[in-house]
């Protein structure tokens, strides 16, 4: 086990490169079960769920090279054990994503029950209401569900919620549906548009992604090409406010700015100068009173859910009071009793978290939960006074690649160094 050791109280200034993006890359990894012959893809981040992913690949059947020029290749086209086992899921929910594309593929897929996690119950009833009624026949016991179909059917599907995944498998899964399917209501994230982008490239015929309504008319079959996985918005979005809450001034480079519109218009809200250019956002707060804003997270392209914890540690030392209101899970705010112990002011109500800012925070040791309540840990390590201990930071590492090497290259003062019991 690992920590991290901040020192708070530095303004970062400077120039940090994003990573490929975790959740654009997991789910492009499980569509290589839909191809012939072999995928490359390049750009993505050194991270353990990605890790995690090519594992499972692996596990399956998977033939997966690492090559001298950064692309991964990965023949998925001898899939012989159609299962995600137990041991992999419980560390990656995301290994349900293998799930329509080993049904489309293989007619078959036997997959761990993800179970729920820190921030909520997180079902997949979306997921396997689509596949049943393209044709599956799914059964299930208290560890494992079992899919089976001899041929799936186009479908006309609306999805009761909007679910990213959910969008993501039923996708992949109705490109090899011979036919013509639609789904409605669906997520509109960067990443579910960059796995249609991708799948398209491979000869898929997919149209609307992005959008509500998505059309996917079925292939015989899907060759890759080449693909350099799009840069993560969450990272990007994490650095800026790393620049806002030091008063400092970062440029956060390799980004496609559009993916961002809400953070930046948000910073911008709170009295953060912000520079956009075609592929980097900068802040600028050296001269920034930063002023309390509302948060209120939904689907794309509204606030993101992955922002919010950062969000409520900026708002922690902001002037002024806000409402932070979580609406896509129920048990996001796993981040709150640890900022209370650095001297955070913040009351909950149900999914309502108000927030009054205080003049600082006070560097205690904190212990990490999920993956992005961890990153606002790091964000309150960076304010707060004298020296804050993060446990537990395996969180961090899922999603955020080599963060306080990105961070001391800013000018912040972080160690790694191992727990020894
Ligand atoms: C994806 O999770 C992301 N993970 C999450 O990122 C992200 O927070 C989330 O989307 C929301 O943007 C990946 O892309 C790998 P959902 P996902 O299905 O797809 C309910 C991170 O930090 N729901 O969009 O699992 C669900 O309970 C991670 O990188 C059902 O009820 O989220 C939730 O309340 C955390 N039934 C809401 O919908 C279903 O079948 C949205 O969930 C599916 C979802």
């Amino acid at each position: 086990m690992e920590r991290l050791i901040i020192k708070g109280g530095n303004h970062l200034t400077g120039e940090v490169d994003c990573s490929g993006a975790k959740n654009a890359g997991l789910p492009i990894l499980a569509s290589t079960i839909l191809l012939d012959g072999s995928a490359f893809i390049g750009n993505l981040p050194h991270l353990q769920d990605i890790t995690t992913k090519l594992e499972l690949l692996n596990s399956m059947g998977s033939a997966i090279n690492f090559h001298e020029d950064g692309f991964i290749e990965i023949d998925s086209s001898n899939i012989v054990v159609p299962e995600a086992r137990y041991e992999l899921v419980k560390t990656m929910r995301a290994s349900i994503l293998v799930m329509g594309p080993l049904v489309a593929k293989y007619g078959k897929a036997k997959i761990s029950q993800p179970g729920g996690c820190d921030i909520g119950t997180r079902p997949i009833d979306f997921h396997l209401a689509g596949l049943e009624q393209m044709g599956a026949e799914i059964t299930s016991d208290s560890k494992y569900i079992y899919l089976k179909a001899k041929k799936l059917t186009p479908i006309d599907f609306e999805f009761p919620k909007v679910s990213v995944t959910g969008t993501e498998n039923l996708m992949m899964a109705a490109t090899l549906i011979d036919g013509v399917t639609v789904l409605r209501n669906c997520a509109k994230e960067p990443e579910v548009l960059e796995l249609a982008n991708y799948l398209n490239s491979c000869g898929a015929k997919i149209e609307g992604a992005g959008e509500s309504n998505i059309t996917i008319t079925g292939v015989k079959s899907l060759k890759a090409d080449r693909w350099n996985v799009l840069f993560d918005r969450i990272e990007a979005g994490t650095y800026l406010v790393a620049g806002a809450i030091t008063n400092g001034h970062v440029k956060v480079n390799k980004i496609n700015p559009s993916t961002i519109n809400i953070i930046s218009e948000k910073l911008i809200q709170m009295g953060v100068k912000v520079n956009i250019d075609k592929d980097s956002v900068e802040v600028d707060a050296t001269s920034s009173d930063l002023k309390a804003q509302d948060i209120f997270t939904e689907p794309f392209p509204g606030f993101p859910t992955d922002m919010q914890a950062q969000f409520m540690t900026l708002n922690t030392i902001a002037a002024g009071n806000c409402t932070i209101e979580e609406t896509v899970f129920e048990n996001r705010f796993q981040h709150v009793s640890q900022l209370r112990k650095m001297g955070a002011d913040i009351v909950l109500n149900k999914n309502k978290a108000s927030v009054t800012g205080v003049s600082n925070l006070v560097g205690a040791n904190v212990s990490a939960s999920d993956l992005r309540a961890s990153a606002s840990l790091v964000l309150a390590g960076l304010v707060g006074k004298n020296k804050t201990q993060i446990d537990d930071i395996y969180h961090i590492d899922r999603g955020y690649e080599c963060i306080e090497e990105k961070l001391n290259k800013l000018g912040a003062e972080i160690i790694r160094e191992p727990v020894v019991y």
